[in-house]
């Protein structure tokens, strides 16, 4: 199987952890993006959508899905996203579409977090791919000197603009053995939106797309 064919099998395969009649939180990437597909073919069958992107929510509408303000919102049964890395312990590093922000936005007001893989983000270790940093714009410089002080090099991701007018410094050669201390570390750093690591929130549930089939993985 490609690596979209696993993808599609675990965006479909979220559908069951769909609650009827409420309001579905829906991450951005291509995998959420076969989620998409899939929630489509039961949208009678639920209220809306929250988003966590302009893609997505251009997607969502597309197909005739009301998408709601989060601050209309009282609350979120179900969030459904991908993830660059995740581990054993549920811990992930997202980011890779920029959307790390309102995806951890979205996920903290989450019941139940459900990650859709592929099989290749399974890692034993986090920091294998560039971290993802939000940057407000004037602070660029000086949250990246701040990095580098916390063991990291990293790159800015020219031309791109986050969905909230911000910037992304991509994080290298980290090697993440305290995912929860790193988190926020880098959330202290003045001038940091927030970062990728999704460790003191993280997935509630894997499903991770094999050529065996699609595994589920809780902590
Ligand atoms: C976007 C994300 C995505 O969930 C992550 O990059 C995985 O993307 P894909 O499903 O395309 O592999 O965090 O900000």
């Amino acid at each position: 199987m490609t690596q979209d064919e696993l993808k599609k099998a675990v965006g479909w395969a979220a559908l069951e952890y769909v609650p009827e009649d409420t309001i579905v939180g829906v991450g951005t990437g291509s995998t959420a993006a076969h989620f998409i597909d899939a929630l489509a073919t039961i949208k009678h069958k639920i209220e809306g959508a929250v988003s966590s992107s302009e893609a997505s929510t251009e997607k969502l509408k597309g197909y005739g899905i009301p998408v709601f303000e989060l601050n209309s919102v009282d609350s979120i049964e179900v969030y459904v996203d991908g993830a660059d890395e995740i581990t054993k312990h549920m811990h992930m590093i997202k980011g890779g579409g920029a959307a790390l922000t309102r995806e951890k936005i979205i996920s903290a007001v989450a019941k139940t977090f459900v990650c859709v893989a592929d099989g290749s983000k399974k890692v034993d270790v986090l920091g294998n791919f560039p971290l993802p940093v939000e940057v407000i714009p004037m602070a660029r410089s000086y949250v990246a000197r701040e990095l580098v002080k916390l063991g990291g090099d990293p790159v800015w991701r020219e031309g791109v603009i986050t969905d909230n007018g911000n910037v992304i410094l991509d994080v290298h050669n980290m090697k993440i053995v305290d995912p929860k201390q790193l988190e926020h570390d880098i959330n202290m750093i003045t001038g940091v939106v927030t970062n990728g690591l999704f460790a003191h929130r993280g997935a509630d549930i894997c499903l991770l797309g094999t050529e065996q089939g699609v595994v589920t993985m809780k902590p």
